[in-house]
């Protein structure tokens, strides 16, 4: 079983990255044969940024990572620009995606309306850069969080796509998206997901705050005007703390909602918060000494690309093949 996923080097990874795919990473790594996980700088650039924060997140996200788990020797870790393939193969893609199902995008919609100064035409192609990331390694499964179920769906109907017309050459991919966790909201607006882009930094825990901002961000979370720690209608912001809660500790929700019975939202708030603390503190304290070796994560990710190319250059080798473009296989 192939295991692939992306993140976006943004350095500022948060309490709903972490929950909704980082931990599934981790725990892939001893079921995907390889797993593949690529830090995406090329997305990046499909909106306004600069290019040495851009090289500084990388390091930061790449950092992250590696604290929270990865092991280079149990999974391949690269930098999407390293496998020039994978660019490629966007290209040759794009021959089978539908325009107009570019045009429905979701999180093209969202980020286009957001932009000051350009929409980008790389933002809108975006999900077929997407596409390529993934079909490129022909993986099965895709852990994501569950805001990326559309830009799956839309990978899956591309390898649908150009197997119908080419004959069967790629793999169609299955998203893993959590039970619980798959959509962490926003801590003062839990009608929101909780995301970087959203400005201020009280609606959202960063993997990488102290204990006292955490402490402090999760103390002065929304809920409503009740007082009973249970999920429901109305209460969508301590549905999104118990949701939180049973991921630190391990428990089920429904357990949760008995352990609290009774207790009030300021007690459930402090163990939320001893929990949330306990469970991000182990990537916390071993994020300075990994992100401080920047020689290291480059000979890390140098390591990742090599294992990475073999695997797509096979792929983009049948895909050239089979689209009649390039030198002719005999
Ligand atoms: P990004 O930082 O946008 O590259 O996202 C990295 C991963 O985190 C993706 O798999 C997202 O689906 C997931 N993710 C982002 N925000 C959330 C959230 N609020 N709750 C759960 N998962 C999320
Ligand atoms: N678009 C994803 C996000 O914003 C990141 C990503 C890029 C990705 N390529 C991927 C996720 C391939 C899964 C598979 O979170």
């Amino acid at each position: 079983m192939r295991i692939f996923s992306g993140i976006q080097p943004t350095g500022r990874k948060h309490l709903g990255n972490y929950i909704g795919a980082i931990r599934q990473y981790v725990e892939g790594q001893d079921r995907g044969d390889p797993a593949i996980y690529c830090i995406v700088d090329l997305h990046a650039t499909t909106v306004a940024y600069e290019p040495a924060e851009l090289r500084r997140n990388l390091y930061d996200t790449t950092a992250i990572l590696l604290a929270a788990g990865l092991d280079p020797g149990r999974c391949v870790l690269f930098r999407q620009s390293d496998v020039p393939e994978q660019t490629e193969l966007t290209w040759l893609l794009s021959s089978v995606t539908a325009h107009g199902d570019l045009n429905r995008m979701h999180q093209f919609k969202d980020k286009s309306a957001r932009q000051k100064d350009l929409v980008s035409a790389g933002l809108f192609f975006y999900p077929v850069l997407m596409a390529a990331d993934v079909l490129a390694y022909r993986a099965d499964e895709v852990p994501v969080g569950d805001d990326q179920r559309q830009h799956v769906e839309l990978m899956r109907e591309i390898a649908r796509r150009f197997n119908e017309r080419f004959g069967e050459t790629l793999v169609v991919p299955d998203h893993k998206i959590p039970e619980v966790g798959a959509r962490i909201m926003d801590l003062q607006d839990p009608s929101r997901k909780m995301s970087t882009s959203v400005p201020g930094d009280a609606g959202r825990v960063l993997v990488l705050d102290d204990e006292k901002a955490t402490r402090k961000k999760l103390g002065s979370a929304v809920t409503d005007s009740g007082r009973e720690v249970k999920r429901g209608e109305g209460k969508e912001g301590v549905a999104n703390l118990i949701g939180i809660y049973a991921v630190a500790t391990g428990k089920a929700e429904d357990e949760v909602e008995a352990e609290f019975e009774g207790a009030g939202y300021g007690d459930f708030k402090k163990a939320l918060a001893d929990a949330v603390v306990e469970y991000l503190k182990p990537v916390r304290e071993r994020y300075p000494e990994i992100r401080e070796d920047e020689a290291g994560l480059e000979r890390i990710l140098a390591e990742g690309a090599a294992k990475a190319r073999a695997l797509a250059s096979e792929t983009l080798a049948d895909v050239r093949e089979a689209m009649g473009v390039g030198v002719p296989r005999s």
